[in-house]
Formats: structure tokens, C-alpha cells, sequence
């Protein structure tokens, strides 16, 4: 019989766009003992994790709660649930995830209609009201950090846009949740998505969702329940059933809410670690925002004293992901191969018209420290001079160091 070694992975600093080190809470949480999904204990530490995600979200939202799957779960969970097919949507696309959501959005039986900005930058709300004005959509679904171009959209004029026309905004807040503050009640932000994986230290495999009542009450017209959990009198809605079962927002409100009705089995593992990832970051409070920002600048201050140049908008550049310019010349995967091999540390390649013009350095949650920064940006040195870009000797490490205020 052929036999298998044990799981041994190598200790990688990972420094890339997601997922990132997870925080050693955060896996000491994930091996306590399984719980029965209806047990007491198990449904109180649902409601705390509820609780917990309206903190982070910056929201009164009752319905903030977990999707079982990656941030894309939720991402199709609030489209699926909240488009009904013939619905207009908007996507203003700054990157690959506005894409995503086209491509989910369409998927959905939606008529998408999407305005596009160079990648590197994002949208003025004049931009996205005049699309507005053209194109009347009933929903506008747009990423709030795009982790493929290390931008994020300011959201709040944009919410006062769409609330003042009764249309509904939905963002993907994968990138950003747990790393840029997200006022969604504020802003004026109907629904929102997340990730564990980036921010927020956990594993990928739960997304926090939140939701407002104006999506609730377009999502409970569609609750058609499954025959074999339906209580007895219940009226399905006279809307269009959503075309997902897993996704069903509306069977998932009523699992999560006091009537407890059967779903799926709440994935046990995931949910201590979501509870604890977003416990550790509500216990950290805006500092955490701070600690993203200063590691942004000292990283971005190594970069530029090696004579990098830094790729995009740097006014609306995420303070967790760092885009750098490839030097000319210099073999991109050759760098990152070795970076991996010789340092054990990731960092991100790119994808579509960014594909070996730039590399993404992260600066996420659990591994954003100065120790991390620097040991990045020595070890980025060192690669780049065996691959013919030679940056003034230890300049990177010391901007960072001083950017720090370190003597
Ligand atoms: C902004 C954004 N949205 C969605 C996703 C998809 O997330 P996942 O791979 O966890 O499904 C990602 C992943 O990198 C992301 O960065």
C-alpha cells in the first residue's frame, strides 16, 4: 500500500495579497472540541459572532453573519440573493475583482452594465453618478479594495449617491475588513462581504457578511422554504425562489435568526476561527488600522530608496498591499522564486495587464510588524542584486527603519 508523509508545510513569512500567516490564537481556536450546531453553547457563540461582525462593520445591521466558503462564497451569497434575474446592475471596475462581479452579477441573470477606469486607480463619485444618471440601475456592486491593483474606492459618496436614488450598494470588502476602518451604516452601504484570509489573520473558508433591512426585505420576498424544513402555515414569497440553495440568504437569515431553522451544518472549525480573528481585531481597536498604515510607509519608503518605483494612485493605495514596479530587465519569477526558496517568504505576483509588470508585497493583519518589513525588504534586496538590480547598499532597510523612528 502506498503510503503518505505526514503534513510538514515550511514556516513562510507570506507576504503576498492573501492569505496571509495566521495568528496563533486563531489556530488554538480551531482545535477545540466539535460542537452539535443547535447546542447552547454552540448558537450563543453564533450570536457572538454576530455581534462581533456588527462591531467591525461599523453597523446596526442585525443580519451580519458567516458564509461556510471562501470570500467569494459571500460574495455570491449577497449577489445571487439580492438580483433577481432582468435586475440592472451596476459595476464600476478598477480591477480584477470588479470583474468577479460582473462576471457573478451576469451569472446571476443580471443586465450588467459596468464603466472601467486603468488599472491603478478608482472612481470619482461624479464618474459613478453619471453612470448612475445613464444607466438607472437597480443595484451598484463595487470592490471596495482591490487586492489586484492595491486601490481601494472610497465608498461613502457613494453610498449618499445610491441611497438618495433607492438603489441598493453592495461592496466586496475581501481586502479591507480588519485593515481599513468600514463604517458601513455611515456610508450608507446596504450590504457588504469579507474574507478571513487577508486582515483579518484567520484561514480562508468564512466570509462576514452584513446586511441592512432595505436588502432584507427584498431578500425575504424571495424566501421560498425547502419542503422538508418548512414549518407548518408558512407563505412563500411572491418573488422569484434564489437560484442557489447554499446561497439562499433567505433560509440563511432564518438559521442564523432566533427561529433556528436547518441548513446546512455551520462549519464548526470555521466559525471559532472567524469568532476569534475578529475578536483579536476589535480587541486591537483603530491601532490596527494605524499599525497597516505604518507599515505601508516604511515599506513603501524601503521600496523608493532602492530606486523602486511604486505602482498606482498612492493617495487611494490600500495600506495592507504595496504594488512595485519590476525593475526593467529583471526576471520576475526568478526574484520571487528565490525570495521563496533562499528567505521562505511569499510575495504576490499579478494578474491581467499588471501580469510581470508588477510585483504585491502585503502587509496584512497578523504579518504586518516591522520585523516582517524589514526582513522583506532585505531579503528583496539581496534577490534583486543576484538578478542584476543593484540598489544602493542596505537603503531599503534603513528608510524603513526610519520611517519606523527607529535610531
Ligand atoms: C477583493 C477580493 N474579492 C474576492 C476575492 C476572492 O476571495 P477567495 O479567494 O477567498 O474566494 C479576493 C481574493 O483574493 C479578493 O482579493
Amino acid at each position: 500500500m502506498t503510503t503518505f508523509p505526514d503534513l510538514n508545510p515550511p514556516p513562510r513569512l507570506l507576504m503576498g495579497p492573501g492569505p496571509v500567516g495566521v495568528d496563533p490564537r486563531v489556530l488554538r481556536a480551531m482545535s477545540m472540541p466539535m460542537l452539535g450546531q443547535f447546542d447552547p453553547v454552540f448558537t450563543a457563540y453564533m450570536n457572538e459572532t454576530m455581534a462581533m461582525l456588527r462591531s467591525i462593520y461599523r453597523t446596526n445591521n442585525q443580519w451580519s453573519f458567516l458564509i461556510d466558503g471562501t470570500a467569494r462564497a459571500g460574495v455570491e451569497t449577497m449577489l445571487v440573493s439580492m438580483i433577481a434575474p432582468g435586475d440592472k446592475v451596476l459595476v464600476p471596475i478598477f480591477g480584477r475583482f470588479g470583474h468577479l462581479l460582473t462576471e457573478i452579477a451576469s451569472r446571476c441573470g443580471a443586465e450588467v452594465v459596468s464603466i472601467e477606469r486603468e488599472w491603478g486607480t478608482v472612481f470619482t463619485p461624479d464618474e459613478i453618478e453619471d453612470a448612475i444618471r445613464k444607466h438607472n440601475p437597480r443595484i451598484v456592486a463595487v470592490v471596495h479594495g482591490d487586492t489586484s491593483t492595491t486601490m481601494a474606492q472610497p465608498l461613502a459618496e457613494i453610498g449618499a449617491l445610491c441611497r438618495s436614488r433607492d438603489i441598493l450598494l453592495y461592496s466586496d470588502a475581501t481586502a479591507t475588513l480588519g485593515g481599513m476602518a468600514i463604517e458601513a451604516d455611515a456610508w450608507q452601504v446596504d450590504a457588504l462581504s469579507s474574507g478571513l484570509q487577508k486582515c483579518l489573520s484567520g484561514p480562508p473558508g468564512s466570509s462576514p457578511i452584513t446586511f441592512n433591512e432595505r436588502v432584507a426585505a427584498v431578500v425575504t420576498r424571495r424566501k421560498h422554504l425547502e419542503a422538508g424544513i418548512k414549518p407548518e402555515g408558512f407563505v412563500d414569497g411572491n418573488g422569484l425562489r434564489i437560484a442557489s440553495n447554499y446561497f439562499d440568504l433567505a433560509m440563511l437569515m432564518d438559521y442564523w435568526g432566533p427561529s433556528r431553522l436547518n441548513h446546512h451544518t455551520e462549519a464548526t472549525s470555521m466559525l471559532y476561527a472567524a469568532r476569534e480573528s475578529v475578536r483579536i481585531a476589535l480587541e486591537e481597536g483603530d491601532a490596527r488600522f494605524d499599525r497597516h498604515v505604518r507599515a505601508s510607509e516604511a515599506l513603501c519608503a524601503g521600496l523608493q530608496a532602492m530606486g523602486l518605483t511604486l505602482f498606482g494612485d498612492q493617495a487611494n493605495k490600500m495600506p495592507n498591499v504595496t504594488g512595485v514596479v519590476i525593475p526593467k530587465g529583471v526576471n520576475a519569477d526568478g526574484v520571487r522564486t528565490m525570495m521563496l526558496e533562499d528567505f521562505s517568504i511569499e510575495i504576490g505576483t499579478s494578474f491581467g495587464p499588471l501580469h510581470g509588470k508588477i510585483w504585491r508585497i502585503g502587509t496584512m493583519g497578523y504579518v504586518c510588524r516591522k520585523e516582517n518589513v524589514l526582513i522583506c525588504l532585505a531579503a528583496l534586496d539581496a534577490c534583486l542584486r543576484r538578478f542584476g538590480y543593484t540598489a544602493p547598499a542596505g537603503a531599503g532597510v534603513d528608510a524603513a527603519l526610519t520611517a519606523y523612528g527607529s535610531a
